[in-house]
This record gives C-alpha cells, structure tokens and sequence, in this order.
C-alpha cells in the first residue's frame, strides 16, 4: 500500500482526535483491558514542548480521513544527549502488515539521522509484533524493563508504618511543583544520584543536572496540567537531599499515578532511605488524594534494589518491555 507520510507540525484539534483514536485501537487490540489514555493526555503530548527536547511528528490517514498510523521522533537538546533521539510509531490494527509500519520507520531513520544523531531508541512490548519488526531491520535489544502496578488498597501493614519510624540523621521533606530555592541546588545533585542506574547497553547520553533544569522539569509538568510531588530525605548534618522519589498524578482525573525518578545519593545508602521516602509518598497519596487508586513504574530488570524496593512496597509486574536501539550514521 502506498501511504503519504506528512509532518504535523501545529496538530489541530482534528489530528488530535484522530492520533487518539489509533493509539487507542492499537492499545485495545495489543494491551487488550489496558486503559486508553485521555484525548487531553494525547493532546498534552503532542503539544507541550519537554525540557531541552522536541518532538517530530508524523499522522498518516487513509484515503477517507481515517487514522492509520501514527509516529514521533523526540530530539534532545542538551549537549551530553544531542545524539539521541527516541522513537515511537504506531499502526492502527486494521492497517497492519501493509509496509505502513516500514515506510514510517524509514522516515524516523532518516530524520534522526538528518539531526544528526547516532543512536535511535524505542520501546516495545516483550514478545510483540514490533519485537520481530525491529529485530528484522538491524535494531538490538540493548534493555529489559518490567512495567509494575500497585494498588493503593493493598499497601502491606508493615509500609503503612514506615514513615513514622525514625531515621536518626534524616528527616522527611514534602514539596508539590517547583523545588523550594533553598534546596534546589542539593536536589539537583542528588538527581546526579540516578547516573549509576543499569541502563544495559542503552546509549542514554549525559544530563548535566543543576538548579534551573529541575525547575524547567516541574515546570513542564505543571503545563501539562499534571501535579509532580516530591518527597525527600534531608542529611540533618547539612540540610542537603540525600534522596528522593517524584510521583506525577495525572491532568484528567484519571485514578493512575505514574512514578518518576527515586535516587539516594551513593554516600546515604544503605539506611532504607528509598523505602521510607516511597513509604511517605504511599501516606501522603492515600490521605490527600483519594482519588488515586494505583501507581504505575518501571523498573529495568537488573536494578535488583529498585525491584527489591518496589517489591516490598506491594508493586506487582504488569509487563514486561524491551528497549531497542539502532546505531544511526549522522550525516
Ligand atoms: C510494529 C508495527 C509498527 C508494524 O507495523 P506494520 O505497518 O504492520 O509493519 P509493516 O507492514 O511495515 O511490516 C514490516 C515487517 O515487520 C515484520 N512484522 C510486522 N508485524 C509482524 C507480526 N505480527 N509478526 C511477525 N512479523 C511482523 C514482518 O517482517 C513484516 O514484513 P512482512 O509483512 O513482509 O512479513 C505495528 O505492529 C504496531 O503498531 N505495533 C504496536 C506498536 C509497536 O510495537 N511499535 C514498534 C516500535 S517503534
């Protein structure tokens, strides 16, 4: 089948509709029971800018409108990360094995390349038809991560209990949105924290971290019309975050809660800093936000104490995905 593949670049209203609708028809036909994101959701993704990134995008309709496939390509702008860019394209079920998925991933490649990057990446559901996709077109699986779920109402008695327990040398500290000034500079170099997190073979690139990137982050968040919060551990010695874990309720009202970052500096490990701090966040969530019945997070299959953590936390696995990447000649 030939397609026309066209850029969108100012998405109206219409395209939105029609992203919507393939994205969700391929979630109910790949992830069947999985909830499908909100139109505002979608709508949020495609036109909010992310912090130092930008987003390419492609929608390919058929020939009486109807969505058929959809893909972006998400650039980097900061200098440790300018060769990378992620990628994700989906064909609606009924269009499938028509070259449309084949047609879409050439013009990625070629973008990407065009930016001059080395290194594309995307993720894909463990055992799928993007799995023999990519496979077949010189992608490697350089990531396996494992997507979990926990339900608010089956948090284990024993973590209900934890953020009450003292951490002599630590206290707790709690801020919505931006990071208060006289901590941002420790929280940015506590984000450096995340560096040694296994990322496989997966070419991440370098984030220089520091105080105006954290708050560019919040920032975008809150454009998005989602609330980020932030709980850390602060080093009575000095009043600096020696950890932290960022949880982002969503914009539309929805019950799901998505886990961002958890770090504990390399120098405060070892004092069960990430269970207690993701223990108060399960408190704080619970009493102020009845709303949020269950939180959602990623974890790659090699970070065994993140596991171990979310584990004990009462997470359990929902599935599992992969992350492929392909080595880009830059022109
Ligand atoms: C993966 C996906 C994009 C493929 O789209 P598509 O339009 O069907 O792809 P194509 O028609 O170009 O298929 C090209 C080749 O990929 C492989 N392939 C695609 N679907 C496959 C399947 N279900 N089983 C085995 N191989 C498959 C085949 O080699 C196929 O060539 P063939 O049809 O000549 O045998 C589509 O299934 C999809 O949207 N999946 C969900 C999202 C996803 O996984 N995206 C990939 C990450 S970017």
């Amino acid at each position: 089948m030939s397609v026309d593949v066209n850029p969108l670049t100012a998405p109206s209203a219409h395209d939105i509709r029609t992203w919507h609708q393939v994205r969700s028809a391929a979630l109910a036909y790949d992830r069947p029971g999985e909830p499908a994101p909100s139109e505002a959701e979608v709508r949020a993704e495609l036109t909010v800018p992310g912090a130092r990134s930008r987003k390419l995008l492609w929608l390919v309709r058929g020939a009486r409108g109807e969505g058929v496939a959809t893909a972006s390509l998400r650039l980097f702008e900061d200098p440790g990360r300018r060769h990378l860019a992620e990628g994700l394209i989906t064909v609606h079920p009924a269009h499938r094995r028509l070259g449309t998925g084949s047609r879409l991933l050439a013009t990625l490649t070629e973008a990407a390349a065009a930016a001059g990057c080395r290194s594309l990446v995307t993720e894909v559901a463990a055992g799928s038809p993007g799995e023999g996709f990519l496979a077949t077109r010189d992608f490697v699986p350089v990531l396996r991560l494992t997507w979990l779920r926990l339900a608010l109402d089956q948090v284990p008695d024993r973590i209900t209990k934890l953020p009450g327990e003292a951490h002599p040398g630590y206290r707790l500290a709690f801020w919505e949105g931006v990071v208060p000034d006289g901590l941002a500079d420790s929280f940015a170099r506590a984000r450096q924290g995340m560096d040694d997190m296994p990322t496989g073979g997966m070419d991440v690139g370098e984030v220089a971290w520091d105080a105006e990137r954290v708050r560019e982050i919040a920032r975008v968040v809150a454009r998005r019309g989602e609330r980020l919060l932030t709980v850390a551990a602060i080093a009575e010695a000095d009043g600096s975050v020696a950890g932290f874990t960022e949880l982002v309720l969503p914009a539309d009202g929805s019950s799901r809660a998505q886990q961002y970052d958890t770090a504990v500096l390399a120098g405060h490990r070892g004092h069960a800093l990430g269970l207690w701090i993701k223990a108060d966040m399960l408190r704080r969530v619970r009493e102020d936000f009845p709303g949020i019945t269950e939180i959602r997070t990623d974890n790659a299959d090699d970070n065994r104490h993140m596991l171990a953590v979310n584990t004990a936390l009462g997470f359990r696995p929902l599935r599992r995905t992969v992350e492929y990447q392909l080595t880009l000649r830059p022109r």
